[in-house]
């Protein structure tokens, strides 16, 4: 393998990853980033967020001299590097459903400015973008004379590393122009190599192509969790159980038993505004109407919330005015410490609105959850959580609130009642020890 020069623009949850992990394959990498505080820690081998093996891969990277981190990125940083990936976040416009490219365009701009015409080198997307982004990033580049390609990945936060150096798949989406084509593709491949030794199969394509891979992917995984949550309504109404619905279902392998985990729903910093920014774009372009039944999806996925709230104002007997609620999680889902749209932290402020008196556990994620929602009390110790709780909310399925002994927290309690928001828990166990288990849609 060729090792690269190589820079990775935009150090949050994918880039200081696919930073960290470019170090780890063998690349010199300068990763940029405007968060001083982030380039701080990312610089003394320390995530500024919670990823599993990230901290090791980082500190290696960065004792190898194979990785530095700067915010303040000159043309030395930036010249006499071949390839540049570009993985700034692309969130939800705060006015709209649309994706605010306005970090994107910002870090165009800005190799715009750096790059060196006489070099051509590749400038390779990986952000999630609308279909189309990549062409006009290639039109912006083109006075000076970068070839673009795009490349979406498929990371999954809590196992982001593993992901980045085990990929199911890598995506190129290449240029029309074949000389770009050819020196995206070759570029990629030089990346990627012990990836492709290691069979990793490629689906090189056109831009439009790989930019809807991303969307489509993460369309597809919401559907499928808003379906079972559909189903949980519809068990809710007749007595069924969702969960043993979809053991039935799963064992069909069109169908699959992952991603039907029935619960309040999806959240974090992709599936719901990559949902609505593809509606967005298809609106645009006049197709809303392939796409609209992603608004259901979205809208089933709320109400999840809405109806776990109301299990648990039912549990309490109408209402939870005054009640001392523990949720148990605020995270947007276990080994994370993102709270961007975390459901539980959504089902947390819900009751707080309410009038209960709610107090939110969280193994890693308290003093995300703390900025995020300031009104909301934030407990460190599990047991003080739970101390005289007249209802327990599990919000998410960390491992050790699932492995709760129910026998075990039942005198720190006032009253023995749990909501279990992801249907993790043992409901003929949690019945045995004397608690009410309310399921979500059994
Ligand atoms: C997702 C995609 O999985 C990943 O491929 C893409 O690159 C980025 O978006 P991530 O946001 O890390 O990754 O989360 P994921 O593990 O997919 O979970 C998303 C949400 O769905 C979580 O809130 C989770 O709790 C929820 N979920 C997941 C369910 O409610 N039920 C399930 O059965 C599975």
């Amino acid at each position: 393998m060729t090792p690269l020069k190589l820079t990775v623009i935009g150090c949050g949850y994918l880039g200081a990853v696919h930073a960290a992990c470019m170090a780890a394959l063998g690349h010199d990498v300068v990763g940029i980033d405007i968060d001083h505080d982030k380039v701080r820690a990312l610089s003394s081998g320390r995530s500024p967020f919670h990823e599993p093996g990230l901290d090791e891969i980082l500190a290696r990277g960065i004792a190898s001299g194979d990785l530095r981190f700067t915010a303040e990125p000159t043309a030395d940083d930036v010249r006499g590097r071949s390839l540049h990936f570009i993985t700034v976040g692309t969130p939800q416009a705060s006015d709209a459903g649309a994706a605010d490219l306005s970090h994107l365009m910002c870090a165009v701009s800005m190799l715009a400015q750096l790059l060196d015409p006489q070099e051509r080198a590749v400038v390779v997307g990986k952000s999630t973008v609308p279909v189309g982004t990549a062409r006009r990033v290639e039109e912006e580049l083109a006075g000076v004379g970068a070839y673009v390609a795009w490349n979406p990945e498929f990371l999954r936060e809590g196992y982001a590393v593993d992901d980045t150096l085990r990929p199911s798949r890598l995506v190129y989406g290449l240029s029309d122009d074949p000389e770009a084509a050819e020196r995206g593709r070759e570029a990629l491949d030089e990346a990627y190599r012990p990836l492709l030794e290691a069979g990793t199969p490629v689906i090189a394509s056109d831009f439009a192509t790989a930019e809807l891979v991303k969307v489509a992917a993460n369309s597809f995984l919401a559907t499928k969790i808003s379906f079972i949550n559909a189903m949980a309504e519809i068990c809710d109404a007749t007595g069924a159980d969702v969960t043993m619905l979809a053991q039935a279902l799963g064992h069909d392998e069109r169908i699959g038993r992952r991603a039907l985990g029935a619960g309040i729903g999806f959240g974090g910093g992709c599936l719901p505004k990559d949902i609505r920014a593809f509606v967005a774009r298809a609106e645009e372009l006049g197709q809303g109407e392939s796409v609209a039944f992603l608004k259901e999806v979205d809208a089933i996925n709320l109400r999840g919330r809405s109806r776990a709230v109301a299990a648990a104002e039912a549990a309490l007997g109408g209402s939870v005015k005054g009640a001392n609620i523990a949720v148990l999680g605020a995270s947007f889902k276990p080994d994370t410490d993102d709270v961007r749209d975390s459901p539980a932290l959504d089902v947390a402020s819900r009751l707080h609105e309410r009038g209960a008196r709610v107090r939110v556990t969280d193994p890693i994620a308290l003093s995300n959850a703390a900025a995020d929602k300031p009104y909301l009390t934030m407990v460190e110790d599990l047991d003080a959580a739970l101390r005289d709780a007249d209802l327990v909310f599990l919000a998410t399925e960390w491992p050790q609130f699932v492995s709760l002994d129910p026998k075990e927290i039942a005198p720190l309690v006032r009253t023995r009642t749990v909501v279990d928001g992801r249907n993790v828990l043992d409901r003929d166990e949690w019945s045995a020890a004397g608690w009410t288990h309310v399921g979500i849609g059994r």
